[in-house]
């Protein structure tokens, strides 16, 4: 029997939600929302990917780059924003080696005490299969790049449209396609689609399965 207070009964008190999705579907406004509404502490596991295909821009191997990351890397997650480092990280990612030097960080972070809101591609179904809550938050590819378009446009780089649709749907193919942790919905996640959904909408919806849950 474990005792009050011992280091497993503290290590069971977390709480997570995994939320899952493509590009671009919300799932960062979300997951940032839903941590603010119950407290919780947030990780978008995407600027971990993003970190290391940055430091392989800078000619770092990606596998060296993974397993010397630390939380400094990502200090300045607007700095880890601009298109290229998230087709750099989307490529480190079907990395298995990249994937595995990942995986502890991601899940010492999800069951913290006090719960914890991961956002990524495979958290529901191979970070943290347990999670308490899963969602899987995901909107069409032309809605999706239309929204990425407003939010790089607003972060200072300049491109249009048809470039951002493609950058979707290629990075849809990868993280969908590859064979390591692919981007998938768990079987038991929630799907969110909010393709026709506004912000505040699409987090109502969200803040709601999580506290059926709570
Ligand atoms: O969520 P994002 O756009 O910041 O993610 C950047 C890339 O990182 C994405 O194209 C795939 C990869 N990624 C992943 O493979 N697994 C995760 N849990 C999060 C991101």
């Amino acid at each position: 029997m474990v005792g009050r207070g011992s280091v497993s009964e503290i290590v069971q008190d977390g709480f997570t939600v995994a939320i899952d999705g493509p590009a671009a579907a919300g799932k960062g406004t979300i997951s940032r929302a839903v941590a603010a509404h119950f407290g919780f502490a947030h990780l978008d596991t995407g600027l971990l990917y993003r970190a290391v295909g940055r430091q392989v821009l800078a000619g770092i191997d990606p596998v060296v780059a993974a397993q010397a990351l630390s939380p400094s890397d990502l200090a300045d997650p607007g700095s880890l924003r601009s298109a290229a480092i998230a087709e750099a990280a989307s490529k480190v990612a079907v990395i298995p080696a990249v994937r595995a030097a990942l995986v502890d960080f991601q899940r010492a972070f999800a069951r913290r005490t006090g719960g914890a809101v991961l956002d990524g591609r495979d958290i529901g179904t191979v970070i943290c299969p347990d999670a308490e809550v899963k969602l899987f938050v995901t909107a069409s590819p032309e809605v999706r790049a239309e929204r990425r378009l407003k939010e790089l446009r607003a972060g200072g780089f300049d491109t249009d449209y048809d470039t951002v649709l493609a950058d979707v749907r290629a990075r849809d193919a990868r993280d969908g396609g590859r064979a390591a942790a692919p981007m998938a919905a768990a079987d038991d996640a929630v799907l969110l689609d909010t393709s026709a959904m506004a912000v505040d909408e699409a987090v109502a919806a969200a803040i709601r399965v999580v506290a059926t849950r709570r």
